[in-house]
């Protein structure tokens, strides 16, 4: 048994903490976080990982383990010091190493022995002897060994990481200091490396983490090259990871970890070329290159506000493996990939790290978006039943035609037929648009239909009223080339609707019938021209299965959501009260899921977070989707969506409530937010395409139902770097590992100038264009880059590619393309290897020397061998070697 003093609670000196006492230590904890502390006194962790509440509650019951935040409490007494802290980035982006030092220095304050400090942040090689320095500069009296001891764990599994690490490492000037560090670890039966200065030890670290990322960022790369050529990349990294010299860890990874996604179906409200629609997500993917200033409904954490905010990329990838379905309260479900982010009330937590407890947000009251439609042209839907404005059979106002002879006609109709228009008072529509008259207050119908309808609709509160209406009991039936339109009641109790519906078409000179059959009454209204609109323009659904809120409704004032709404629940919805009353709730049943998501987002706009329940009847072999609205401040919000004869009960019901009941399930916090409890994760396989999307700004989205999901992390290295400065976390690795690929192109400019001098008025050869071999590609190829920089040298470039000539000629206007790899020697001062083809390994380097006119070769492919290309007289630069 040791006695250990660990430095810092968090993550790392938690763990090692709680897992050394495990291991039989004497371990006493300090933190400068009093708060942190307190809570760990109490028995509460200040953060989740999974098994480290029991492995502390065990270990202090065992009184191996103590918290405190005086370092007078630990470090008195103690063998080893572990430091633990946190070394945040500096402004700079390197590691911000004060709090290393301040726990050195307080370590030597309180230290009255000999004692091995072990440094367990991770730092930068050379920390050890800072740590050094502290100690003796401030105690030089007692003795102190400096170790470095970095930390591999990962959050959550850091527990299982700790106690079956892949190796330990520890590494310091005092070998047996190093050997006391690795006694601590002799029970857990890992390899230890003992390195023989500190520094080595501290570079594992880093160079460890550099390399994983490097991995990342590589099968990264050969993902996006994989979907440019249509290669499967999962099945790339597989093909790789089965060389044991490669190894499969960190290959899958790469692409999972970059590619967060969401199911193709769940849904966005998009806003784009005037126009806002609810649309999946898949089809936001096929849109985004297509629409600029593509914007998507946001939901902004540190506001709590929502608002539109632009798509900075949208991407579609190949999956298979593990789905999860979050499921939360109030009825709200999202699929997406295990490491897909969500935006909870603690900050951002993976899918496959959420659990009861955590809460995620609802969007409520979406912004007006853009302008209303005030006046919708029946004539835009007339493609979608196949009509032509030929087909379409016009009656103008009565004043077009008054005082119109049939002469005036003449230039756009044989007499004759001028008679026939003017006695008739219709005519085509493509003679209306021929003789130039006004088409304003005309009425349309088609040669074979005799319903006439106007041109234009207004977007009224009666209108929305008929849509919501025909979203609860509409269909439309198509026959031959008929469509009729369709309303059905019941007969008894909602005479008052039929009669509605009638009288708004009859008001618009649309002749409705009111048919009665066994089942139902209906109002029928027979029209194409009607149907292409309801349809096409306003893409309502032909039947129940595929209705859906029409997108023109989402600009629309606040009433006219409301009206829509009322017209949907007067027609298929219900109230009852629960358990007897007081209380009241609302209840509606859709079998369309875009319905659903539509309603419920409807009725976030008004404010009001309504619940879902999935479930099947028994005679359904179709989901039905329940809605629910209860509380009695929501209820009261949504009077108007009960028949105005029941509205007094249900105030009266409500009233007697003693106190105001709200709904279980949810918690508001202002105008825009609720959150909702995550009640289950639920996990299937699932094989097919998931998409992603990024949002700058606010780095969440308003998905499915008004629930808040982060930001998918795109698999592109850059837009991840971004996504995590965006949490103020700087990746210095990604940008190292971006970085490292940007310069790699750079280093064979320094290697020219460097064999040259200089670099104006020289002829450099580019033996290659295309991004690799066997590729016409020149998307991302260096070759564009080099030569770019080189012409801006003042240098003359020559260039030849097997394959890419054609598409370099357009790129690189500034450049001569020449037929083969001697002309672009012939003359030249240098060559470059720029892409490795395999004709470039063949050439006749004797001749190719002769060719030009200094024998300088810079080989960015390491294709050839040193050697023998500086026997041959070449000055010859390879990449990492000479
Ligand atoms: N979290 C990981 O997965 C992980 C893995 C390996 C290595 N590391 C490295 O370990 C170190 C700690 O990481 P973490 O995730 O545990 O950090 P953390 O922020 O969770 O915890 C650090 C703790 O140190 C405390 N602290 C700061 N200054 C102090 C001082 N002078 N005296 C006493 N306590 C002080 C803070 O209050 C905080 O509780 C970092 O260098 C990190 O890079 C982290």
């Amino acid at each position: 048994m040791s006695k250990v003093a660990v430095i810092g609670a968090g993550y790392v000196g938690l763990t090692t903490a709680a897992c050394l006492a495990d291991l039989g230590n004497d371990v006493r904890v300090v933190d400068v976080d009093q708060h942190k502390i307190a809570q760990l006194q109490r028995g509460k962790m200040p953060f989740y990982e999974p098994g480290l509440a029991e492995l502390v509650e065990r270990n202090t019951k065992a009184g191996r383990l103590h918290f405190s935040t005086s370092y007078v409490d630990a470090v008195p007494g103690a063998e080893y010091a572990i430091i633990a802290v946190s070394t945040p980035e500096g402004e700079g982006g390197e590691a911000d190493l004060s709090y290393v030092e301040a726990a050195a220095s307080s370590i030597a304050d309180a230290m009255d022995g000999p004692l091995v400090v072990v440094n367990k942040s991770t730092v930068p090689p050379l920390t050890g002897d800072m740590v050094s320095r502290v100690l003796q500069k401030i105690n030089s009296r007692q003795p102190a060994a400096v170790v470095s001891n970095p930390e591999f764990l990962r959050e959550g599994s850091a527990i299982q990481d700790f106690m079956h690490p892949d190796r330990v490492v520890v590494g310091s000037h005092d070998r047996e200091a190093a050997e006391k560090v690795a006694k601590l670890y002799a029970p857990l039966d890992a390899p230890v490396l003992i390195t023989p200065n500190i520094y080595t030890a501290e570079m594992v670290k880093y160079a460890s983490n550099a390399f994983l990322a490097t991995r990342i960022s590589f099968i990264n790369e050969i993902a996006r090259i994989s979907e440019r050529v249509g290669a499967d990349a999962k099945l790339v990294a597989e093909g790789m990871g089965l060389d044991k010299r490669i190894g499969p860890s960190f290959l899958d990874a790469g692409i999972g970890y970059g590619g967060s996604c969401l199911l193709g179906h769940e849904t966005v409200l998009v806003r784009g070329g005037d126009a806002v629609r609810l649309i999946p997500l898949s089809q936001v993917f096929t849109e985004f290159s297509a629409i600029e200033d593509l914007e998507v409904l946001a939901w902004v954490p540190e506001t709590r506000s929502v608002e539109y905010l632009p798509v900075r990329t949208a991407t579609v990838r190949p999956y298979e493996g593990e789905i999860i379905e979050v499921r939360t309260k109030m009825g709200r479900r999202v699929l997406c990939t295990p490491d897909h982010p969500f935006a909870t009330r603690k900050g951002v937590k993976l899918a496959d790290q959420l659990g009861p407890g955590d809460w995620v947000p609802i969007a409520t009251r979406a912004p007006s978006a853009a302008a209303p439609i005030t006046e919708f042209n029946l004539l835009d839907g007339l493609t979608h039943v196949n009509l032509t404005r030929a087909d379409v059979i016009v009656r103008p106002a009565n004043e077009v035609l008054a005082g119109v002879t049939p002469r005036s006609l003449k230039p756009a109709l044989a007499i004759g037929r001028a008679h026939n228009v003017l006695r008739a008072g219709a005519m085509r529509l493509t003679e209306l648009d021929a003789l130039g008259l006004a088409l304003d207050r005309s009425t349309l119908k088609t040669a074979r239909n005799g319903t006439e309808v106007p041109v234009r609709l207004q977007a009224d509160e009666a209108f929305w009223r008929i849509v919501g209406l025909y979203l609860a009991e509409g269909h439309c039936t198509r026959d031959g080339s008929r469509e009729r339109m369709q309303w059905s009641f019941n007969h008894t109790g909602e005479e008052d609707l039929i009669e509605e519906v009638r009288s708004f078409w009859a008001r618009h000179g649309v002749k409705a019938d009111v048919r009665h059959n066994l089942t139902a009454t209906s109002v029928v209204v027979s029209s194409r021209v009607l149907a292409g609109f309801w349809l096409g323009v306003l893409n309502l659904g032909r039947n129940c299965n595929d209705a859906r809120v029409p997108d023109s409704i989402w600009a629309q004032p606040l009433e006219h959501k409301r009206a829509l709404l009322s017209g949907y629940w007067q027609g298929d919805g219900s109230w009852s009260l629960i358990n007897g009353g007081p209380s009241v709730i609302l209840e509606c049943g859709t079998t369309s899921p875009m319905l659903a998501d539509g309603l419920l987002r409807l009725l976030a706009d008004v404010g009001v977070v309504a619940s879902m329940r999935v479930g099947r009847t028994a005679k359904s072999t179709r989901d039905t989707y329940w809605i629910r609205c209860s509380g009695a401040d929501q209820v009261e919000n949504l009077l108007e969506l009960v028949p105005e004869t029941d509205r007094e009960s249900i105030v009266a019901s409500i009233t007697k409530e003693k106190k105001r009941i709200a709904p279980t399930g949810y918690r508001r916090e202002g105008e825009n937010t609720a959150w909702v409890r995550v009640v289950d994760v639920k996990r299937r396989p699932f094989a097919g395409p998931v998409y992603s999307l990024e949002v700058p700004g606010a780095h969440t989205f308003v998905t499915t139902g008004s629930l808040v999901t982060h930001n998918c992390f795109p698999k592109d290295v850059a837009a991840l770097a971004a996504v995590a400065e965006g949490f103020d976390y700087h990746p210095e690795l990604l940008h190292a590992v971006m970085d490292i690929n940007r310069d790699q192109r750079m280093l064979v400019i320094d290697k020219l100038r460097a064999c040259l001098d200089e670099l104006p008025g020289c002829v450099i050869g580019l033996l290659g264009l295309a991004f690799k071999p066997n590729t016409d590609d020149m998307r991302e190829a260096p070759s564009v880059d080099i030569a770019k920089v080189l012409l801006a040298a003042g240098a003359e470039v020559r260039a030849y590619d097997p394959a890419a000539m054609e598409r370099s000629k357009m790129l690189l206007p500034g450049v001569e393309h020449v037929k083969d790899a001697y002309a672009v020697a012939a003359g030249a001062d240098a060559l470059v290897v720029v892409t490795e083809w395999n004709e470039f390994r063949q050439l006749d380097m004797a001749r190719l020397k002769q060719l030009m006119r200094r024998p300088v070769i810079v080989d960015g492919r390491n294709i050839y061998d040193p050697a023998v290309m500086k026997n041959l007289g070449f000055t010859y630069r390879g990449i990492g070697r000479e």
